[in-house]
């Protein structure tokens, strides 16, 4: 998943790292629109027909689907332990390489006890542990993961700065991790609709506007890669890794 000097992806790399600097990013929200409870209410709405809409070939599913299989061809070539933060109803577990040892978390019991009955269903030995839990709260020591994945979750938690945060707390030094979403485009026609939706944050469960330098800039995680996915390039695949220093720092 490399980008080649000049490239869309690159340029859009470089735009990425001046919005970075331009706004001064990293920073604590100050004024979720999207609660605990409002999550937890919509993915109770979602887990029953979840994985019909954004999984399976109709619908939108294809359309997601292509991006979080372009993430996980890029998650199976690391070894290790891997958590994925908001696992959902677990649509990548049986499809993350069995060398790998898989964690998965998700605030959510309805989606959660889909993740386990699949687990279960589909004998996913390399699932290690699905836990009931909030992403910006981890239950995990510092250092604990080579890899995170982020699939589709990063624009609907409450408070994303804090799992950021988290995420950069329980990576180990040079580990990666991953994030897939949509986030918000600086195109008129694409900006207009998300105008026009973000009203509905609350009952969609998730941020339209949502801008990518709200995950750059953290001081723990460099940027390695933004990769707009086709088609039309509305979901990013976004590669942080975490830095060596943090070792020697802490
Ligand atoms: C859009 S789904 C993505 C599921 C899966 N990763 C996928 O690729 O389809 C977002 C998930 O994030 C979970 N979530 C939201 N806020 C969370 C939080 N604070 N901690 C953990 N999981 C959270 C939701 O319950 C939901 O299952």
């Amino acid at each position: 998943m490399r980008n080649q000097p000049g490239s869309s992806n690159n340029r859009h790399l470089a735009a990425a790292r001046s919005a970075v600097i331009a706004d001064g990013s990293f920073r604590p929200e100050l004024a979720p629109r999207l609660d605990q409870q409002s999550v937890l209410a919509a993915y109770s709405r979602w887990a029953p027909i979840y994985d019909f809409v954004f999984a399976k070939l109709f619908f939108f599913g294809a359309f997601f689907d292509m991006s979080r299989k372009r993430a996980i061809t890029h998650i199976n070539t690391r070894t290790g332990t891997l958590l994925e933060v908001g696992v959902g109803t677990g649509v990548a577990l049986s499809r993350y390489a069995p060398h790998l040892a898989v964690t998965g978390i998700d605030l959510s019991p309805d989606m959660l006890a889909l993740a386990r009955k699949r687990a279960v269903k589909e004998h996913l030995s390399h699932v290690r542990d699905l836990k009931e839990m909030d992403a910006a709260h981890l239950e995990f020591a510092d250092d604990s993961f080579d890899t995170v994945a982020v699939m589709y979750t990063i624009t609907v938690v409450p408070h994303p700065d804090l799992v950021l945060e988290e995420i950069a707390r329980v990576l180990k030094p040079g580990g990666e991790a991953i994030f897939v979403s949509h986030f918000a485009s600086d195109e008129p026609w694409r900006k207009a609709i998300e105008t026009a939706i973000t009203p509905r944050t609350e009952q969609l469960g998730w941020r339209p506007d949502f801008p990518v330098s709200r995950i750059l800039g953290h001081p723990r995680l460099d940027l390695v890669e933004i990769r707009r996915m086709p088609p039309l390039g509305v979901f990013s695949i976004v590669r942080l890794k975490k830095t060596e220093e943090a070792q020697a720092a802490a």
